[in-house]
Parts: structure tokens; sequence; C-alpha cells
């Protein structure tokens, strides 16, 4: 009797042991599979969540609440694949987002707070991070430079771009102050894209110091009162410290950080007045995906984009079939037609122009910085690869990008011009007017870049025939 329930104990015990290890063993393998799993999904969804942006966007809009990153794992994990994936598939076929990875073999980054001296200037840069995080290959990211009296900008980019936004904010002295209400206006009192996607890094000269900079992780510790005007609206340039102390715009100091900050492959450094047509991050993914033509060349490449300025009172145009009807009533225009004609003209604008729109976007043709376009200044999406900016330089004395154009040419870069998608300026064309102060600067800028930069990149990058700063 006794011994039996001995033997009894002894089995019950090697049975639940064997439970156990059973269970151990099984939950250790399977959660790598999980993860694999979670990551997929989240691949699926990050994709599927830029596809239809134009709904969920238009939903949370309106809604209080944040969704977080986390969030997105949660989704379903299976998703019908035709929709990730341009062509008929079976199950295997990777999808754009994989492909995109393979192709370009990136390495993601993390998004770390950190304060920096960068030459003249102290940097915070993350200083007030998106919620949303990208792979690097899961999106561009458009980087930007601006002061706060430039941030009414910010939300219609954001309802066209619906993607990351790195932003470098010039803030001296007080402007450091108004530069946070600005942003905590926009992230509290303009529904959730501001703080879904934007990143904001904030800098100024280390002469100009602001009096308090409270660190990173207690900005924001009060929702921002919303009755109050936004903070950036109808900003008299002459009551800006930057302003009053006569200080430059180190455009190039704000669009380099603003570019090293990027999480993801590909880049689109742009102006922030410059509003990119809707769909272009998952039309250039898909292109990219597809690998075919003149992306097979061994040449380095960039992405210009056709740049169009509309009247005051006109709308921004949805696609190029708008726009096109915008030229032909000349409510729309080449951007800087009336200013500096040959500043913005782009390889083959003509047909381009007249080139009916199509679905998705294709390489429209492969142009060249030489001949007529030695001084071309294009906005591109590129990678990080691309030679930055010279720092030296600032937005009042011009030819801010010239330099990076000289690198560009040397390199034989080729220009892929895309088709079906360009950016709009913030509507109000442009006309030319007579600023003594900034003529000044540029004759200044010009001498600084023919006797000093321009040696120093026949140095660095060489020379060839038909490349010009
Ligand atoms: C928010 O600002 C408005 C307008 O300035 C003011 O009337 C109101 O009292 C403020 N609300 C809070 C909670 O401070
Ligand atoms: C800003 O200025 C414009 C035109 O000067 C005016 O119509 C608008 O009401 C002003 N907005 C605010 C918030 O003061
Ligand atoms: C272009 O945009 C207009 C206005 O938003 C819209 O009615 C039209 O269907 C769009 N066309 C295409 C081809 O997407
Ligand atoms: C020009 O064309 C656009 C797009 O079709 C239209 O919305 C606008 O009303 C037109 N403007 C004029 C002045 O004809
Ligand atoms: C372009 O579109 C217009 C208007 O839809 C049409 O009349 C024209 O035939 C098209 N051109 C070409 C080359 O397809």
């Amino acid at each position: 009797m006794y011994s039996n329930r001995k033997s009894f104990i002894i089995k019950l015990l090697v049975v639940a042991c064997i439970i156990y290890l059973c269970i151990h063993v099984l939950t250790n393998n399977a959660a790598p599979v999980i993860r694999e799993l979670q990551e997929s999904g989240r691949n699926l969804a990050a994709l599927d969540s830029s596809v239809n942006l134009e709904q969920t966007a238009l939903a949370q809009e309106g809604d209080a609440k944040e969704v977080l990153p986390v969030v997105e794992s949660t989704k379903p994990v299976v998703k019908p694949s035709s929709e990730v994936v341009t062509t008929e598939l079976p199950k295997k076929q990777p999808t754009v987002l994989e492909r995109v990875k393979e192709l370009t073999q990136c390495l993601d980054k993390p998004m770390v707070p950190k304060t920096q001296q960068r030459g003249d200037y102290w940097v915070l840069y993350n200083y007030i991070t998106a919620e949303k995080r990208f792979r690097c290959q899961e999106s561009i990211t458009y980087t930007t430079h601006a002061d706060y009296s430039f941030m009414d900008n910010l939300v219609p980019l954001l309802e066209r771009w619906r993607g990351p936004i790195s932003i470098a904010m010039h803030a001296p002295g007080t402007d450091f102050a108004n530069t946070l209400e600005s942003i905590a206006y926009l992230r509290d009192c303009t529904g959730s894209l501001v703080k879904e996607y934007v990143t904001f890094h904030v800098y100024f000269s280390t002469k100009h110091v602001p009096k308090e900079v409270p660190k990173h992780n207690s900005i924001f510790t009060e929702p921002y009162n919303c009755s109050v005007t936004p903070p950036f609206l109808n900003v008299s340039a002459e009551n800006m410290y930057k302003a009053q102390k006569k200080l430059l715009y180190p455009v190039n100091v704000g669009r380099n950080v603003a570019r090293e900050m990027a999480q993801t492959h590909y880049i689109l450094p742009s102006d922030i007045e410059l509003y990119p047509s809707p769909n272009l991050i998952e039309m250039f993914l898909e292109m990219i995906a597809e690998n075919k033509g003149p992306l097979l060349s061994k040449n380095p490449k960039v992405f210009p984009l056709h740049i169009f300025e509309v009247s005051a009172n006109q709308p921004v145009p949805d696609n190029k079939t708008v726009l096109k009807e915008m030229l032909a009533n000349s409510t729309a225009l080449p951007f800087h037609k009336k200013l500096c004609p040959g500043c913005h003209s782009v390889p083959k604008a003509k047909e381009w122009q007249m080139a009916n729109e199509t679905k998705g976007v294709h390489i429209f043709h492969i142009g060249k910085r030489n001949g007529r376009f030695i001084h071309w200044e294009p906005i591109f999406i590129g990678t990080h690869s691309d030679p930055l900016y010279d720092e030296r330089l600032s937005w009042e004395g011009k030819s801010d990008k010239m330099t990076q154009g000289y690198a560009l040419c040397v390199m034989d870069y080729d220009f892929l011009i895309l088709d079906n998608a360009f950016l709009v300026h913030k509507p109000g064309i442009k006309v030319y007017k007579k600023d003594p102060k900034r003529s000044m600067l540029a004759a200044k800028t010009n001498q600084l870049i023919r006797k000093i930069i321009f040696p120093e990149l026949k140095v660095l990058y060489g020379i060839k025939k038909g490349c010009a700063v």
C-alpha cells in the first residue's frame, strides 16, 4: 500500500517534470517565431497604413487619443497580399518593403536625444520626437529646416506627405521660447499628425544661448491652451530675436542636422513651404522595389521633383491631372518662373508638362547637371550617401545648394526625374523685390565660394569637364 502510494507520487512528479520541461522548451523556441510574426505583421501594417492613409488619417484627425506605435504590432498579422505587392503573387513573393530592404541593405537607426556642439552651434538633436518609428526601408523622411514663423506650413505639408518629417528649428535667444510654444500648439491643437510624424531638433549659435532650456523629457508637462492664437501666426520678422540681433539664417546647419537624424534610407531634403504631391512615399517605394531600367545603372542616383507655384487664392493641386489644368489656365506656374527662370528649370520640362498622368510613379528622364543645367539646384529624393550642404553658407547669401550640386556633378550622379510626382509651393506667386542688403551678402557669398570653397571642392571631389558651382 505504502510503496504503491510512493511510486504513484514519483510517477506524478516525473510527469509534472516532463510537462514543465515541455512547456519551457516550447515557449523558448516559440518566442523568436512569435517575434518574427509580429515584426512581419508590423511591416505589412506599416505599408498598409500608408496605402490606406487617406482614410485612416482622416479618421484620426478628429481623434484626440493618439495611436501609439506599439499598437501596430497587435494589428492582424496576415493581410491580403494583393494590397502590398504590385504583381500577382503566390504566398512566398517578398513584399515591397522586403524588396526595398534587400536592395538597399539599409540599417535601422535609433532615435536618441542628445545635446551636442556643431561648429559654432549648440544642437538639441531629437529634442521632441515623433511617436511613430520607422524602420529604414519603411518610408521616406522629409527633412527640412525652419524658424517658428514658418510653422504654419507643417500641417498642410503633413496632410499631403503623411510620413516622417525631421525638422531642425533655428531658435536663438528669445526665439527659443516662441519655438517651444509653437511646437506645443502644433502637437496639442492640430489633430494627431504632428505628434505622430514630426521629430524636432533645435539649434542656436553658442553666442545666443536661450536663458532656459528644459530637458528633453520634461518639456511639455501640461496640455497646451488651444484657445490662444497659434504663436507662429502673423509673426512680424522685425520682432524676432534673430532680426533684432541681425543674425543670418544658417540654413545649411539646419538642413544637415535634419538630414543626419532621418531614420529611413530614403530622404527628401526640402524647404518647408514645398508640399509634395500625395501618395508619393508608397508609389516611390513600389518603383524602387521593381528595380528596373535606369535604376539598374551603377551610377549614384537622386530623384528630382518638378516644382510649381500657384496663385494665392488657389488650392494646391492634388495630382498631375489637376496641375496640368492649372498650368493651362495660368493659375499654376513652374517655380520662380518670374523670379529666376533659369534656377529651377528641369531637363525636359516642356515634355513633362505635356505628358498625361499615369498610375504610380516612374522615371521620366535621366538628367545630368551640365550644359544648360550647370547651375541647377534640384530638390530630390536621395539617401544618406549624398553629399551634405556647406555650413558656411547662409540663406541670405544665396547659392546655398551650389556646392552640393558641384559634388553631385563630379561624382557623375544620374538625376532620375520622376513623372507623376511634384512639389507645390505654399500658395502665392513670388515676384521680384529689390533687396540691396541681400544682394550685398550674395556678392560676398560668391566671393567665399569662388576663393575658398571651390578650391577645396576641387581638391576633395576632383574636377570634371562640364561641372561648375
Ligand atoms: C485659455 O486661453 C483663453 C484665451 O486667452 C483664456 O480665456 C482661458 O482662460 C485659458 N484657459 C486656461 C485653462 O488657462
Ligand atoms: C493674420 O493676418 C492676416 C492678414 O494680415 C489676417 O487676415 C488674419 O486675421 C491675421 N490672423 C491672426 C490670427 O491675427
Ligand atoms: C485628381 O484630383 C482631383 C481633385 O482632387 C480628383 O477629382 C481626380 O479624381 C484626381 N485624378 C486622379 C487621376 O487621381
Ligand atoms: C483653372 O483650372 C483649375 C483646375 O481645373 C480650376 O479649379 C480653376 O478654377 C481654373 N481657374 C481659372 C481662372 O480658370
Ligand atoms: C491626355 O489627356 C487628355 C485629357 O484627358 C486627352 O485629351 C489626351 O488625348 C491625352 N493625351 C495623350 C497623349 O494620351
